[in-house]
């Protein structure tokens, strides 16, 4: 049988270094490939794991913008591996409060890294997915108020259980469309772009999540969105409640599901607890 994979994405760092840290600790009987997009980042962060003790990390490449990329780690894992047991999708980004570049800047940037690298990274390794396969995408609370923020028109559709993947996109392209119109709150958007794109992190995963009901069953593979709370990394600053290893706690328990469990799968998933959507 082939050995055991987990890839976990943005790594170099806060909570995916954390994560991939965990994972080791829980006992994940296998590779944990911490990627990262910057070489050096990344075997750094790899250098420093091993020296706790670590000695399953390895290192690779991905940017999560770059298509490419995460086709090149699909390839990767298929000849060295045949497949992939564990994907947590924790890479992402936000502009600071601070930021001066316009709205519609902000929001085309966040959904690139946030929605659709997410969406290519996914693309490319979910069909190599393994029977029990634990799949993690790191979405956030703020997805919640903001879907509350939104008109009821958007709403009902992020909350409709037969949405598609095809129509999760469209919807995300007119945040943008609307967020450079400056028009988004007019159309009923809320004024967040971080926000926006992890609704689309959410709603998206509770679609991959039906997806794989409908065209794997019998393969108790688990799909679904986290919330790792407010913590304490360069993305949150120093005043965030939790440190990374406490926000990686709900991430490393969704990845390490035991075989045979059966939920949660399309959830959203915050202090171990599925969240109402
Ligand atoms: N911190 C919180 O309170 C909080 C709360 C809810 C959700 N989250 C979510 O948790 C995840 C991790 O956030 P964090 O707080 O740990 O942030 P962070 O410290 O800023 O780390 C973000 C990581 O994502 C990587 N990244 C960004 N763009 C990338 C790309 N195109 N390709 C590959 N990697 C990329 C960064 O790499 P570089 O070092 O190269 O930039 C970094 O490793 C994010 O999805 C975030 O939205 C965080």
């Amino acid at each position: 049988m082939s050995k055991r994979v987990a890839v976990v994405t943005g790594a170099n760092k806060g909570i995916g270094l954390a994560i991939v840290k965990g994972l080791c600790k829980a006992g994940f009987n296998g590779d944990i490939l911490l990627t990262a997009r910057n070489e050096k980042l990344g075997q750094d962060a790899v250098a420093g794991l091993k020296s706790e003790g670590c000695k399953n990390v390895i290192f690779q490449q991905l940017d999560i913008c770059d298509q490419g990329s995460s086709l090149k780690l699909k390839k990767f894992l298929e000849e060295k591996y045949g497949g992939l047991d564990v994907l947590i999708n924790n890479a992402g980004m936000a502009f600071k409060h601070s930021a001066t570049e316009p709205f519609g800047e902000q929001a085309e940037v966040t959904m690139r890294t946030n929605f659709w690298g997410t969406l290519w990274v996914c693309h490319a390794l979910l069909p190599i997915l393994r029977p029990n396969a634990r799949v993690v995408n790191v979405s956030s609370f703020v997805s919640k108020k903001s879907l509350d923020q939104c008109s009821s028109e958007l709403q009902a559709k992020f909350r409709n259980k037969d949405l598609s993947e095809e129509e999760l996109c469209l919807l995300m392209g007119e945040f943008v469309q609307a967020a450079q119109a400056g028009d988004h709150t007019a159309q009923g958007w809320p004024n967040t772009a971080y926000g926006t794109t992890k609704i689309g992190v959410t709603v998206l995963s509770r679609i991959q999540a039906r997806v794989l009901t409908e065209t794997r069953p019998g393969d108790g593979i688990l799909l679904n969105a986290c919330c790792p709370g407010w913590v304490r990394t360069d993305m949150a600053g120093s005043n965030a409640t939790k440190s990374p290893e406490e926000g990686a706690e709900t991430p490393v328990y969704l990845a390490m599901l035991p075989e045979g469990v059966k939920e949660p799968h399309g959830q959203l998933v915050w202090d171990k607890t599925v969240q109402e959507w």
